[in-house]
């Protein structure tokens, strides 16, 4: 079966203010979402919410992972059950390395799976696929990382650990063309092996290389309409604001 993330009707905020005003979608495995909206809409309070951080509170609604109350998971769960969050200020981590980062956090997720010469084998593959160099391992987390470099770094933990579910936020903002281009292939090929990815993205640009099942528009922290293909190409010529007017 396959596994699936289910935001029911999801009231959210920080403290007392609430930013997420009855939010509702579903990815399934294998799914691309696309869920746009302009700046300040709520879009990385969701992100946050979704990996249980301490600042963020939930007023009502809830969140299913495969069927059980992630919101009652603590956070090692929610990635060991097969959520991986990716973050648009991704932080840095002074004094570890990359491939201590990247062993340490999957052998937390998959402890059962041997990490060996398969793993480091796993990794060179896929630092190829994303046109990353070797001496990316040795220098530590994210510190001194350009902007491109710190989502492809978030990407290569998605690529390695081929999660059921992802979300990925802002992993699209301040890449150049080429960046792009290769984030969005790695991001189209885990879709094509079953990973359901919920693309969280203030741009309409990467949409002309990822083709995503569903696209949502947040405003104001209420999704205020969810289409397909041609809802993206509206967004592209229109922007946010007939939208905003509308809502
Ligand atoms: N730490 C914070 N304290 C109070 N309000 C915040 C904080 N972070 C964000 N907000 C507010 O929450 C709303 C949603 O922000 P955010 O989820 O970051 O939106 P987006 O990712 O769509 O740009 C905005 O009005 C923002 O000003
Ligand atoms: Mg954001």
């Amino acid at each position: 079966m396959p596994i699936q993330l289910d935001i029911l009707d999801l009231h959210a905020g920080i403290e007392e203010k609430k930013i997420l005003r009855g939010i509702s979608l579903s990815v399934r495995q294998g799914e691309i979402h696309a869920l746009m909206g302009p700046n300040g809409s709520g879009k990385s309070t969701l992100a946050y919410v979704l990996l249980g951080h301490p600042g963020y509170r939930v007023f009502d609604g809830q969140v299913l992972l495969d069927g059980e109350d992630l919101l009652a998971m603590d956070t090692d769960e929610r990635a060991r059950r097969g959520l991986f969050l990716g973050f648009q200020y991704p932080t840095d981590l002074p004094g570890v390395k990359m491939r201590r980062f990247l062993r340490e956090s999957y052998r937390s997720i998959r402890p059962e799976e041997p990490d060996g010469e398969a793993f480091d084998a796993r990794v060179q593959e896929e630092l190829g696929n994303l046109d990353i160099d070797d001496t990316f391992l040795g220098r530590y987390v994210n510190q001194g990382f350009s902007g491109g470099e710190k989502k492809r770094a978030e990407v290569l933990q998605m690529a390695l650990f081929r999660p059921p579910l992802a979300v990925m936020d802002e992993t699209d903002s301040g890449l150049d063309i080429d960046s792009l281009q290769v984030v969005s292939d790695a991001m189209n090929r885990l879709a094509q092996e079953g990973t359901g990815i919920l693309l969280i993205t203030h741009y309409q640009r990467i949409l002309r290389y990822i083709v995503p099942q569903e696209v949502h528009v947040l405003i104001d922290g209420r999704i205020a309409r969810s289409g397909g293909k041609g809802l993206a190409a509206k967004l592209e010529k229109r922007g946010y604001d007939w939208l905003r007017e509308e809502a």
